[in-house]
């Protein structure tokens, strides 16, 4: 059993372990029409959403059902969350039903409360702070147009948000130059940028120029987060110029790519033109979610142990000897 709930727990060699896995479910899916396996056969993934989502939810959706398993989509309105059941009394429930949760919602101590007190593994689908799985899907699209990760120079062109944070350290860990342009209010939390600077592959700059110098990837995000709808006209004048467009595209290298999260909005953080021009890209990074997210999926969960029969318990010795329901052993084995 393992969590995801930030980039910065997991090691060099498990990032690239979770690419290669993605990479193998994309090639057979893609040459040979497998859609269906039985790796997560028998599980449930409860998804909770206190969050919008399009490409993450159907990812792990579809996701979960392709590896054999199903998946729960458990609205935080709808759930007693909403109703202020503590998140320690969820996790000890959910954990009693299901294979795993995948949660998105605002606050990372909520994501690490839930994984502390939960007995299954929790997987981060974003929160104010970061968003590891999307992140994967990017280091893969990255590696798929470019054939490496390591000595690329990755830019980030502005709000300093959660995408921000994990493109840091993703690209970082990877062995990525990074570089990222933000304006002097809006920089990534400064444990990040303080964790980055030490590593020594990183600059942090006011000038999206500069960051974009000679850049191999070009990669930016919404200047207003969900959450953060409030402050969209405010932030539409602090990001002015912190934008990807044709005149920043002539800093990078001729054959720079350009990715985006999604979704994206056009003339604020990306120009139509750039964004259109680069839409195989995008949505190549997009498509990417589904098989980056079955990685995660197979790792994450697929480690619990499992009984002969593929389901996610083991049936425990000592319990085998007890006469459970005053039924013969013999028939606790069968069952
Ligand atoms: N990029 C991403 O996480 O998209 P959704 O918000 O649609 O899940
Ligand atoms: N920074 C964006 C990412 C969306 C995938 C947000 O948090 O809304």
């Amino acid at each position: 059993m393992k969590d995801l709930l930030k980039l910065r727990d997991l090691k060099k060699h498990e990032i690239i372990e979770l690419l290669n896995i993605a990479d193998q479910y994309k090639y057979s899916r893609k040459m040979f029409g497998v859609k269906r396996t039985d790796d997560l056969k028998g599980m449930t993934l409860g998804m909770i959403f206190e969050k919008a989502s399009t490409r993450t939810r159907v990812s792990f959706e579809v996701g979960m059902y392709e590896l054999g398993g199903q998946a729960l989509f458990l609205s935080s309105k709808d759930l007693q969350i909403g109703r202020g059941e503590p998140i320690e009394d969820t996790a000890r429930v959910l954990s009693r039903y299901l294979d795993g949760i995948m949660i998105r919602t605002f606050s990372q101590e909520m994501v690490e409360k839930l994984a502390e007190h939960a007995s299954i593994p929790i997987i981060n689908g974003l929160t104010d702070y970061a968003h590891p799985c999307q992140v994967l899907a990017d280091l893969m699209t990255i590696r798929e147009y470019k054939g490496k990760l390591e000595g690329l120079k990755f830019a980030y062109i502005g709000d300093g948000n959660n995408m921000a944070n994990s493109l840091i350290v993703g690209c970082t860990k990877v062995g990525m130059k990074v570089s990222i342009a933000c304006p002097k209010d809006y920089y990534p939390d400064a444990d990040i940028v303080k964790w980055a600077e030490k590593k020594g592959n990183f600059t942090i700059t006011q000038n999206p120029e500069e960051a974009a110098k000679d850049a191999d990837v070009l990669y930016t995000d919404v200047w207003a987060s969900m959450g953060q709808e409030g402050e969209a006209e405010k932030r539409k004048m602090a990001f002015k110029g912190y934008q990807i467009n044709k005149k920043l595209m002539g800093f990078a290298k001729a054959d720079a790519i350009v990715l985006h999260c999604l979704p994206a909005h056009r003339e604020e953080e990306i120009t139509g033109e750039v964004f259109e021009e680069h839409a195989d890209q995008i949505f190549e990074q997009a498509e990417n979610r589904l098989h980056a997210q079955k990685a995660v999926l197979k790792v994450c969960l697929g480690s619990s142990p499992k009984d002969d029969h593929g389901y996610p318990y083991e049936v425990d010795e000592e319990l085998e000897e007890f006469d459970l329901l005053n039924g013969e052993t013999e028939e606790i084995k069968d069952f």
